[in-house]
């Protein structure tokens, strides 16, 4: 049997979303920003980002598939959505639910930054930073965590838990 036990609850990561927001007004006197979210895991912490920002902000999507159905990414990253439209000379933030071994992040900026952006940054609702294999700038970082796998506010294990309002550790 699993169990859930709750590491953020829903009012921490609403509050730290309304922080993180006022850090990119702040940044982002001007907009439009391109939000851009990885699916499917980052779809509720973009929708509560975005509507947290005052910066007027335009939402696209990518898909990612890193093979391997466990609870660590593979190595290998491939793209399976692009975005509809080019970001050429637009500010970008892409928005991921958590930072692990770094290697997804890595591959979308490198492809990201292909697209001439006027600006690229990363906004991670929550950041593993012991597991790190590729060093990653991470610029609005909700919170740092343990090394333990968790579920909720988007976050899976094979598809389950993504609509829990709290993030929660899972263990077998
Ligand atoms: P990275 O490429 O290793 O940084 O992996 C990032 C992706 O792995 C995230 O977008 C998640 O989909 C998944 N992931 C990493 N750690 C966890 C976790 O603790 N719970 C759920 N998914 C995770
Ligand atoms: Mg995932």
């Amino acid at each position: 049997m699993s169990s859930l036990r709750v590491l953020l609850t829903a009012e921490q990561i609403q509050a730290r979303i309304q922080e993180l927001a006022a850090q990119i007004d702040r940044d982002y006197p001007a907009g439009p920003i391109y939000l851009v979210g990885i699916l499917k895991g980052a779809c509720i912490f973009l929708a509560d980002l975005a509507r947290s920002m005052n910066t007027p902000a335009r939402l696209e999507f990518v898909g990612i598939s890193s093979y391997g159905r466990g609870r660590t990414s593979s190595g290998e990253v491939k793209l399976t959505k692009d975005l509809d439209v080019s970001v050429e000379g637009h500010h970008v933030i892409v928005v991921e639910d958590i930072v692990d071994s770094g290697i997804t992040l890595s591959y979308l900026i490198q492809l990201f930054q292909q697209r001439r952006p006027k600006s690229l940054r990363v906004a991670t609702l929550l950041d593993k930073p012991d597991r790190r294999q590729r060093t990653v700038q991470v610029d609005y970082v909700g919170f740092h965590i343990p090394d333990e796998f968790v579920v909720g506010y988007g976050l899976d294990f094979a598809e389950d838990y993504r609509n829990l309002r709290d993030v929660c550790v899972l263990s077998e």
